[in-house]
């Protein structure tokens, strides 16, 4: 029956009978939804670029190098780190042309000589740096049974224990000053045990698991950590993997350039964690939602695949 007072209360059918049912939570209406979405799709206002010196790893291509560029161009002065001399040195051109301190750091970081020079320079009060980006990296892809072990642990070197060392040299800095940005380069590959690229995607899954760490560590302290997560990115990467890129569908790459960007805008706001592109973004989700005994198959299949394709 019918109640006068149950205003909240939508009224439906059931056979013949009438009955009562719990009004629906207004945020869920859908005749809400055409006026929320201009409020829902609304880009955040991009965040405040405050720091005054970045030090960026494996600036001489790719996101590296992309990420170092933006950064001069908005007057942000530069530690430029990688091994190979002559395209940190075209990036410094550009900062000296814009008049932005700018310096060349050639170091391996899969030596321990090497990473120790950038742990100093890190460590060096003298000059604060108050952006770090760990981007320096590679993958190697094959079974692990024909893998060299050497290039294995020198992958492990530079993805791993390379993050970790310079983040832990140079946090105490940017804690006692109250301020400060740790922006990681993961992969959306580190969501998912990934076989054919074990080693790859298990140091990437280290580099997200230790930044979402950090965040919370770091908590109150004015510094922050951010873990950019891309999926396919144009760069040397598959070349120097032994890939070609033409297996991927074009609309599945993402251009170095955006990818960047959006880990310095992500690192700026302090988020945690941000992955370019929508199609990775529902790739690193689903991969969080469903367990490794089908992701790992699923990989696999796709992979064997890949491996058997000589245009791959
Ligand atoms: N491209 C993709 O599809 C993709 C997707 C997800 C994540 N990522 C990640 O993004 C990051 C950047 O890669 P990218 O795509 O821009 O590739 P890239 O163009 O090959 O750049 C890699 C950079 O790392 C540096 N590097 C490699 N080994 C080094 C070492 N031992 N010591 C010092 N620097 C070293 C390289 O410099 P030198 O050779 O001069 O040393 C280069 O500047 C990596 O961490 C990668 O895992 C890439």
């Amino acid at each position: 029956m019918a109640h006068a007072d149950a205003p909240d209360l939508d009224a439906g059918r059931a056979g013949s009978r009438r009955v009562w049912l719990p009004a629906r939570p207004a945020r869920l209406r859908p005749a809400r939804l055409p006026a929320r979405l201009p409020a829902l799709l609304r880009r955040r206002p991009p965040a405040r670029w405050w720091w005054q010196r970045a030090l960026v790893t494996g600036a001489s291509g790719g996101i590296g190098a992309e990420a170092a560029a933006r950064l001069i161009d908005r007057g942000v002065a530069v530690v430029l780190v990688a091994r190979r001399r002559e395209p940190l040195e075209a990036l410094a051109e550009r900062a000296r042309a814009r008049g932005v301190a700018v310096e060349v750091l050639p170091a391996d970081l899969a030596e321990a000589e090497g990473l120790a020079r950038v742990e100093a320079r890190l460590a060096d009060a003298a000059a604060p740096v108050d952006l770090l980006v760990n981007n320096a990296g590679f993958g190697t892809y094959g079974p692990l049974v024909d893998a060299d072990p050497d290039v294995e642990a020198a992958e492990v070197a530079v993805n791993v224990t390379a993050v970790l060392r310079l983040t832990r040299a140079a946090l105490p800095g940017m804690v006692a000053r109250g301020r400060g940005t740790v922006l990681n380069v993961s992969s959306v590959a580190g969501s998912m045990p990934q076989p054919y690229a074990a080693t790859y995607a298990a140091t990437k899954a280290w580099v997200s698991s230790f930044t979402h760490a950090l965040v919370e560590e770091l908590r109150g302290t004015g510094v922050t950590a951010t873990a950019l997560a891309p999926g396919y990115t144009p760069t040397e990467f598959h070349a120097d993997a032994g890939l070609t890129r033409a297996s991927v569908p074009a609309p599945l790459w993402t251009d170095a350039a955006t990818v960047a960007a959006a880990g310095l805008e992500a690192a700026a706001a302090g988020r945690a964690w941000v992955v370019p592109g929508w199609h990775f973004r529902v790739a690193a989700a689903l991969a969080g939602l469903l367990p490794p005994a089908v992701t790992r198959r699923v990989v696999a299949a796709g992979m064997r695949q890949r491996l058997a394709d000589p245009h791959w």
